[in-house]
């Protein structure tokens, strides 16, 4: 396994493709409301990255059981976890949640991130699987220092989460990035304190909870990409690529 260490000037070309990456979530923020399709984010998304000079990661990326992902984004809603495909059937309602997963390529290097939006009002119930989502991408993100085991990481946010009730997606990871938008290590939401393997400074990871209200089970969908919950609950996915340091990991992919 190689995972590779980053220099000082590759982080800084991380940071840049990431930031676009945030500043996409950011531009399609404005754009989520109801009646708007997920085929129309895609749009937006597409634009916005290839205007700033960047390749959208996730057109055409292969599918080792289907056709290469057709979209620029993936938009998963609800009950969807991952790699929902942008279309023109789907169209956001009041009470949707929507995971936007973002990559992009910019001067060789890869940046990645994910947001759950809210569509107009959401129950308390959603909200809540929202928030503690979100805070267990940032309890991993905490233990992303140098010294750390890969292990904290995931024990981090698989405590948090399973102590609110809530279930961690075990089949679907975090990973390495850099010049790859999947590099090694892979990097579960679930582990044991101090297993796996060492942290290092200049290590670049994308963090990812995967998080469902009901049982963590999941289907992959006739479409080959859509990943769905079995029991058909909602599902929140928060990701941010970060950088490795002493003491404390930096955030690349700053949300606006
Ligand atoms: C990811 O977060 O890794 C995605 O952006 C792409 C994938 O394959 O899920
Ligand atoms: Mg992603
Ligand atoms: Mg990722």
């Amino acid at each position: 396994m190689k995972v590779f260490l980053k220099t000082e000037d590759e982080i800084e070309l991380m940071r840049k493709a990431n930031q676009l990456v945030g500043s996409t979530l950011a531009e399609l923020a404005k754009h989520i409301k109801p009646g708007v399709t997920t085929f129309q984010l895609d749009k937006v998304a597409d634009e916005f990255i290839r205007d700033h000079g960047a390749i959208p990661t996730f057109k055409d990326y292969p599918n080792p059981f289907g056709s290469p992902f057709p979209a620029s984004i993936c938009t998963s809603v609800n009950e969807v976890v991952v790699h929902g495909v942008p279309d023109k059937k789907t169209i956001l309602k009041e009470g949707d949640i929507i995971s936007i997963d973002c990559g992009t390529l910019l001067n060789g290097y890869n940046g990645d991130s994910c947001y759950t939006f809210c569509v107009g009002e959401v129950t308390d119930e959603v909200k809540k699987l929202l928030t503690v989502t979100e805070q267990a991408l940032y309890l991993g993100i905490d233990n992303a220092v140098a010294g750390n085991h890969l292990g904290d990481i995931g024990h981090a946010v698989q405590t948090y989460c399973e102590s609110n009730g809530y279930g961690v997606v075990r089949e679907l990871t975090g990973h390495g990035i850099g010049r790859a938008m999947h590099e090694e290590p892979k990097v579960p939401n679930y582990g044991v304190r101090g297993n796996g393997i060492l942290l290092k400074e200049g290590m670049c990871l994308a963090i990812e909870p995967m998080i469902t209200m009901g049982d963590r089970h999941i289907g992959l969908m006739p479409d080959r990409w859509t990943i769905r919950t079995l029991d058909q609950k909602p599902a929140a996915h928060f990701e941010h690529t970060i950088v490795v340091r002493k003491g404390k990991a930096e955030i690349l992919s700053t949300f606006e």
